[in-house]
């Protein structure tokens, strides 16, 4: 039996958590409140699959049109699950780390962020990355922005602006591209997420809802992802 090995970087757009509360007559904050769940399953589960990146689309920065209270919500049970949860990820081993505009968010959030994430800078097992405040697009533009800024100041010429150059710029410089990115939610859009960094990712849609999501829904998308031949552009 020929092994195969399981993806090392998954990426996830954590979706339907409205849908989950407005099936149960619930308000939507109370689908955020139980997503929290499954962030905690399949971080076990990652590890235990030998993932070694999981990132997570918490917050995208079209998310900030959504109605003042639900932001103000999302932010703050992002708080409490910092502070809950933080034992948790020293005890595992995981190192957090943040993508997007980080700067945006309100300010108890930043720095239980920054708090979490210097404490937890030394772990090695898994790095579980948040995108928060996250658009593919914006951070395109901003790492064109610095290498631009680099050529005007005749630091580099232009002929040096090539994709590993870009790359470097990006929030998830130091962070390998994903092998798998999986939607849950049942829609079939990327919603402005890692466009750069999918670029051969396998994709993997489901329509379990996010609060629903559990271990053997991952496991799932797992076995599926063992299935695929990758191919990278070449005929074999
Ligand atoms: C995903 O769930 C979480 C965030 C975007 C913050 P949604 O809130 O988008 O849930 P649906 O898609 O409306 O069901
Ligand atoms: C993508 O979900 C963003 C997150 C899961 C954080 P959205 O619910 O915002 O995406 P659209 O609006 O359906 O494309
Ligand atoms: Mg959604």
């Amino acid at each position: 039996m020929t092994f195969l090995p399981g993806p090392e970087h998954v990426a996830i757009i954590m979706d339907g958590n409205g849908r989950w509360a407005a099936r149960r007559g619930l308000k939507r904050t109370e689908g955020h409140k139980a997503g929290a769940k499954p962030v905690r399953t399949i971080l076990t589960a990652a590890k235990k699959s030998g993932v070694k990146y999981l990132t997570l689309y918490a917050f995208s920065s079209e998310n900030w049109g959504r109605p003042e209270d639900e932001v103000k919500g999302l932010f703050e049970l992002l708080l409490q699950y910092l502070q809950s949860e933080l034992a948790e990820l020293m005890e595992k081993g995981v190192r957090l780390l943040a993508i997007g505009e980080t700067e945006a968010l309100p300010e108890l959030t930043r720095e239980a962020l920054s708090a979490a994430m210097e404490l937890t800078a030394g772990n090695t097992d898994l790095t579980l990355t948040v995108a928060l405040s996250y658009g593919s697009r914006f951070e395109l533009a901003r790492a064109a922005r610095l290498l631009a800024a680099e050529a005007v100041a005749g630091k580099i010429s232009p002929e040096a602006i090539t994709p590993e150059a870009l790359s470097g710029k990006l929030w998830t410089t130091g962070t390998p591209d994903p092998d798998l990115l999986i939607r849950t939610g049942g829609d079939l859009r990327l919603s402005n997420f890692l466009l750069w960094q999918c670029a051969y990712a396998e994709l993997y849609f489901t329509p379990t809802l996010w609060p629903d999501f559990g271990e053997e829904d991952f496991a799932a998308a797992l076995a599926s992802f063992q299935q695929r031949e990758r191919r990278f552009g070449l005929s074999e």
